[in-house]
């Protein structure tokens, strides 16, 4: 699939390019601009008209010369779930699952990663998920989220359609790295790459434009949040309505363990009764109240995740009489929209999500000495837009808590927590369990923990029932093994 390429474009007349930049205080972009080769000058033409000059002034005041003060609403309180043991409070699993996969099995469920982020806390020099993810068979994240597609195509006998948002950094070359591998043995005609926007980044004490060479402006990824528009100018929202899609399965591309397609998540969001269908999440009890992720709370009658950066560190430490924490719902980040609530957000001229400002190193060049700067502390600011922001722009939506074990071994850093090691354990624990309620014994050492790696293919099996319709008679895992199934 391809994406549109009708869009207007913006004029790149260089006097046009001037007014623009000196009504937004930025003039100084185009300090080396007679000094550049004619093709960088265009180029460099092109990349100023691209931007949203306008709305600098107003962010650089809000953001960059004072940092914005994040507001807790007054009846803020946690929010409700549907809890994973079904038996403690009870709602119907079976008859959401059959909705679920009425809607995939009839083409209305597409999936979309968001893959634009630029990672660079795990250190990988290329786009996220090229990175060898599968704990034993050293397969790419786009692979496993593939081999999880083409599971869900068997099972469900129909073409499911994966949107890959990329951003301008690593569209390129995640392009060129599903071509390398034949798409996965998937079709190229159902994915379709798109890449985000950008926004320049910011000098943090002028809150000037850098630029990280003298032909280029230095932008960073306007986070996952410019999914909502970048669906819609590049085509993929028309594209998945021409396609009869009413339902798009989210997720990011650092978590080897997720459900693409999860139809109990899909048919609760589309059917459930305090459900509007337009947005919901699924969540896992905070692993301690410490645990950096965002946390799913209502306030003004609204559900929204608060960053646990702006969630004070008393109310995430708040329990209940029985002892687990108040604010549990932790964010994974995986989330059903339908296409009509994508559709009426990136359509409405009001729209908007708000921005969430981050302190980073930015290479720049000195405008004085035209030299490369490699900052070693803070120097710039990123802005960046979060889509759970939308959340509280949805009639109601529901939240489903899931089992860490069985949803959520994400990679994002080198080492220690969320790293290839413990998503590797997340995923050999998982697998464990799973065989073992199949009957087979897994081999553990002293500390309990399993004495082998084992890797299940999503394309053998998403849950415990079909793999056991899908093992060898008389398998069996000997101490220290790897086994990918
Ligand atoms: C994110 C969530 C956090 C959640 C956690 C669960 C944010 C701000 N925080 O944290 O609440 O608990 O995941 O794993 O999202 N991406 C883009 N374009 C961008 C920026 C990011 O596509 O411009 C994508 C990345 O490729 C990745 C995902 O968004 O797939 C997450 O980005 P990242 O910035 O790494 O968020 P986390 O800090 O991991």
């Amino acid at each position: 699939m391809s994406p549109n390429t009708n869009a207007p474009q913006p004029s790149t007349d260089l006097a046009d390019i001037r007014a623009r930049l000196a009504a937004s205080g930025q003039s100084h972009l185009l300090h080396f601009y007679d000094q550049l080769p004619a093709s960088k000058r265009a180029a460099l033409l092109a990349q100023i008209a691209s931007l949203d000059l306008e709305s600098l002034p107003a962010l650089i005041e809000g953001y960059v010369r004072r940092a914005p003060k994040f507001e807790l609403p007054r009846d803020l309180k946690p929010a409700r779930f549907y809890a994973h043991d079904a038996s403690r409070i009870p709602w119907d699993r079976e008859k959401f699952r059959h909705v679920g996969e009425t809607l995939i099995r009839s083409g209305k469920v597409a999936a979309f990663v968001v893959a634009g982020g630029q990672g660079s806390r795990l250190g990988y020099d290329g786009p996220k998920g090229c990175f060898q993810g599968g704990a034993v068979s050293g397969k790419s994240l786009f692979q496993i989220f593939a081999d999880n597609l083409l599971g869900a195509m068997d099972r469900y006998s129909v073409r499911v359609p994966w949107y890959i948002m990329t951003s301008p950094l690593n569209h390129d070359a995640t392009v060129d790295f599903f071509q390398k591998h034949g798409f996965f043995g998937l079709s190229s005609r159902d994915v379709m790459f798109f890449p985000q926007g950008v926004m320049p980044s910011l000098d943090m004490t002028s809150g000037r434009v850098l630029l990280s060479s003298p032909g280029e402006v230095a932008t960073n990824p306007d986070g996952h949040g410019g999914a909502i528009r970048a669906l819609h100018v590049s085509g993929a929202l028309a594209n998945m309505k021409s396609r009869g899609v009413e339902h798009v399965s989210y997720f990011q591309v650092d978590n080897p363990c997720v459900r693409v397609l999860d139809p109990v998540f899909l048919g609760l969001h589309a059917a459930a009764s305090d459900s509007s269908a337009e947005m919901s999440s699924k969540m896992v009890p905070k692993a301690s109240p410490e645990e950096k992720v965002g946390v799913f709370c209502e306030g003004d009658g609204k559900t929204q995740v608060i960053e646990y950066s702006d969630l004070p560190m008393d109310l995430q430490r708040e329990r209940m009489p029985d002892g687990s924490l108040r604010f549990i719902a932790g964010s994974i980040a995986i989330h059903a929209l339908s296409v009509d609530f994508i559709e009426r957000l990136a359509t409405d001229k009001s729209f908007a999500l708000p921005y969430h400002r981050a302190e980073k190193k930015i290479p720049h060049v000195d405008l004085e000495t035209g030299r490369a700067v490699t900052p070693d502390a803070n120097n710039g600011v990123k802005l960046e837009r979060f889509v759970f922001d939308a959340l509280p722009m949805c009639k109601a939506s529901i939240l489903l808590e899931t089992d860490r074990v069985e949803e959520f071994a994400p990679i994002k850093n080198a080492s220690g927590a969320d790293s290839p090691a413990s998503s590797r354990d997340l995923q050999t624990l998982r697998a464990s369990r799973w065989l073992a309620s199949c009957g087979v014994h897994v081999p553990t050492r002293s500390d309990g923990q399993p004495d082998c790696v084992i890797e299940i293919s999503p394309r053998t099996a998403t849950c415990p029932e079909e793999l056991a319709r899908a093992l060898p008679s008389g398998f069996t895992i000997a101490p220290g093994a790897k086994v990918a199934l």
